[in-house]
């Protein structure tokens, strides 16, 4: 396998099996912030895309492994969203995919900005967009002719890391390390057995395979904001599998970052298609406790005690 990083030379980069005839490679940068993959924007004589490159690990973190298959479902579920009218202009199109290399080449939406400035507490996602995020969700799980299987690898792994170690007494995070006092805070979490078993039931719920093609990962470092318009990349957790997990997740990012208290029933008011509210409850509250005390960390602006009202909100929504 020809693996591509940061640094590889604009002539092994044309040596690639992935352009047009006469087609020539002209420069390469970073395309924006990202941990899972190799992500470039390539500059060409006709066209500027994207280059995604997955590997057996996490590129950030080479030592921590990941399915490298992760890729094809990305690809399958962007091919299925540019057949769909009512959501194709919001994700890249598949240009090329090249299975050998684990490679693909994607549309360049253009250079814009992801929402993870949300996080910092003064940003506020508008009405509007967060309409038009809750259409988007809508669109893709109303796609009732589409059996996209998820990566089960990358759905184990995120399973691990969703309902599973953040809720270990001895997982081995120093939550003292990201916050003083976020460790002690942490113990009445992990060692209530109502919550954790309550949580392992999701956790297999969102181990199966449902009727629905969900995204995975909707979050707001998979919106993007290009010019005026929104859009949706980065699938690679999606497959078929519970709508209510997305809107779940949906809701748990409006509360991490702050947003104003009347956003979730916007957003379910919005969302026209059958969901068990409390399974919806039951995600965003998993979500949320796991981005707080689990391995995947967000730039977020709480203070102490803004995490421990979350923590037991969210705990409330895992419980009713
Ligand atoms: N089609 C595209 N058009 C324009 N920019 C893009 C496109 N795809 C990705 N990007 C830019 O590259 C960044 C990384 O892409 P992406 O989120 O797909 O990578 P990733 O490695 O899977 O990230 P993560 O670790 O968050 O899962 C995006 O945040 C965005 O800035
Ligand atoms: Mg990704």
């Amino acid at each position: 396998m020809l693996d591509i990083t940061a640094n590889t030379s604009l002539y092994d980069i044309q040596r690639l099996p992935l352009w047009e005839n006469g087609e020539q490679v002209l420069e390469r940068t970073v395309a924006g912030e990202g941990n899972m993959n190799l992500v470039l924007r390539i500059k060409t004589t006709r066209r500027s895309v994207i280059l995604k490159q997955s590997k057996a690990y996490v590129r950030k973190y080479p030592q921590i492994p990941a399915p490298i298959e992760r890729l094809e479902a990305e690809k399958s579920i962007l091919e299925a969203i540019s057949d769909q009218k009512s959501v194709a202009s919001f994700s890249p199109k598949v240009l090329h995919y090249n299975a050998e290399n684990y490679l693909m080449l994607l549309e360049d939406l253009g250079s814009g900005s992801d929402f993870l400035d949300i996080y910092a507490g003064n940003k506020l996602i508008s009405p509007e967009q967060l309409s038009i995020l809750v259409d988007y969700l809508v669109g893709i799980h109303a796609m009732d002719s589409v059996k996209i299987p998820a990566s089960k690898a990358m759905r184990a792994l995120n399973h691990q890391h969703i309902f599973h170690l953040p809720f270990l007494a001895d997982n081995g995070f120093n939550l003292d390390g990201i916050q003083v006092g976020l460790q002690a805070l942490s113990k009445s979490y992990t060692s209530d057995e109502r919550l954790t078993e309550q949580v392992a039931y999701l956790g297999k719920r969102y181990l199966e395979e449902e009727d629905t093609l969900i995204h995975g990962d909707f979050y707001p470092g998979s919106w993007l904001k290009i010019g005026s318009n929104l859009k949706v990349i980065d699938p690679e957790f999606g497959g078929m599998g519970d709508a209510a997990f997305d809107l779940g997740v949906f809701l748990a990012h409006l509360d991490l970052a702050k947003q104003p208290p009347g956003y979730a029933s916007l957003v379910l008011e919005r969302y026209t298609l059958p969901v068990d509210p409390k399974l919806v409850q039951g995600y965003r509250g998993v979500e949320i406790l796991r981005r707080i005390l689990g391995l995947a960390q967000l730039p977020l602006a709480l203070s102490l005690e803004e995490k421990s009202r979350l923590l037991s909100q969210a705990k409330t929504l895992v419980l009713s």
